[in-house]
């Protein structure tokens, strides 16, 4: 590969809720490095305030560079419009690199375009695998990888699965968890929030619960048998549900009710949510990143979904997949009343990751050669 001087272009892709918390980190370390010129671009996949703009304020991150608007759409309109608004961008501000995040279709679109022109891709949060080709977050971290030119790690298994694949070793880098280093940086200040003041639940015990996955909320069916499950735990711990739109539109059209315990709210900004998991007796989730985040702060999570992509959850912190039936997921709750696990961290999720991506980019994209892992 060719080497670069400095100060690196770089576009750095972003456009669902969950690409926020990871690209706030990677935007603080590339603006204090005066070797890196980064360029924000928001897809515009989310739009509405309280799944994109709060989160900008309150991560502290610069409006973006370039808005594309794109908006919602299906799988593969939305992802054709995003590559055709990204086209003109990449090419009139001569980049070196474009870096993407997560598993999202504004995630795949960058990548796609980006190597189609000869630039080089970075992918954080490479390789996770669920294995589940029914999930589209799936497809995208399939297809991002095999266009990826440096793997930027979250847990070990990342890395397995990308050397299975055959990826080149020396471009594969460990860097821990942006994601993390979010939370440990806004930690203080989410404690402090008044959510729960607000919702008149002080020093009550309670769990949370946030469901998006189209498997679990499009077909009405499976949706009432995880609120039946939702509405057995109800009984003895209420449930405070921050809804996602499409959760939401989904109960809206549907017949399903919800009991009186369980309290569906509108989604939470990241200070409010951040608040609301620390002090949770229990999560519900089928959340990629509310996994993480659990485990990081030692509640118990019950991951409803029969797999996961972030294993390191399940062997080292405080997640159990529970399923997606009544019966599995009462099943688990019991589990984790009668055992309830002890969690620890996974290494190098420790508020540097995106110290560490700054220093794996640079070295990836000065050396010209493999960074080694
Ligand atoms: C997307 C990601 C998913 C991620 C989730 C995080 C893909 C394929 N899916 O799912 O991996 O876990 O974001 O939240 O990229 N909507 C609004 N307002 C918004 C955004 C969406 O009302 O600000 C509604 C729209 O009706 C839209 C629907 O939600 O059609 C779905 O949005 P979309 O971005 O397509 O997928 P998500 O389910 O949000
Ligand atoms: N989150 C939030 N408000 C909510 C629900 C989630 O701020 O009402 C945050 C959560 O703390 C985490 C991120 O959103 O940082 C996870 O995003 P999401 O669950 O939408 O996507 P996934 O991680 O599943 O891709």
């Amino acid at each position: 590969m060719t080497s670069f001087e400095p100060p690196f272009a770089i576009a750095v892709v972003a456009g669902a809720r969950p690409n926020f918390m990871k690209v706030a980190p990677l935007m603080q370390a590339f603006v204090s490095d005066s070797d890196f010129r980064p360029i924000l671009i928001h897809t515009g996949q989310h739009y509405d305030e309280n799944m994109s703009g709060r989160f900008f304020r309150e991560l502290g991150i610069a409006a973006p560079d370039h808005h594309l608007n794109v908006g919602p759409g299906s799988h593969a309109a939305q992802t054709a419009e995003i590559m055709k608004r990204l086209e003109p961008i990449f090419l009139s501000e001569k980049l070196h690199a474009v870096l993407v995040v997560g598993d999202v279709n504004s995630t795949m679109a960058g990548a796609l375009v980006a190597s189609k022109l000869g630039i080089k891709v970075i992918h954080a949060e490479a390789g996770l695998r669920s294995f589940d080709r029914s999930m589209p977050e799936e497809i995208n971290r399939v297809v991002t990888d095999a266009v990826t030119d440096l793997f930027l790690v979250t847990e070990d298994s990342g890395r397995r699965n990308l050397l299975r694949e055959g990826a080149d070793a020396e471009k594969i880098v460990l860097v821990g968890n942006l994601m993390i280093d979010s939370l440990r940086r806004n930690l203080e200040q989410a404690l402090a929030s008044d959510v729960k003041q607000r919702l008149g639940i002080e020093g009550q015990r309670f769990g949370l619960v946030t469901l998006h996955r189209p498997a679990n909320v499009d077909d009405t069916v499976q949706l009432s048998g995880i609120v039946s499950a939702l509405t057995e735990i109800a009984r003895a711990l209420p449930l405070y549900w921050p809804m996602h739109p499409r959760t939401r539109a989904r109960i809206q059209a549907g017949t399903l009710t919800l009991p009186e315990a369980i309290h569906a709210l509108e989604p939470l900004g990241y200070f409010d949510f951040l608040c609301m998991q620390a002090g949770a007796d229990l999560i519900l989730t089928d959340s990629g990143g509310v996994q993480e985040e659990s485990t990081v702060l030692g509640v118990p999570c019950l991951t409803l979904r029969n797999n996961t992509e972030r294993p390191v959850t399940v062997e080292c912190g405080t997640n159990r997949l529970a399923g997606t039936t009544t019966e599995s997921i009462l099943e688990a709750w019991h589990q984790s009343r009668n055992s309830p696990k002890q969690g620890r961290t996974p290494p190098l999720w420790d508020g540097r990751a995106g110290v560490r991506s700054a220093a794996a980019i640079k070295q990836f994209l000065e050396a010209g050669t493999p960074v080694s892992a």
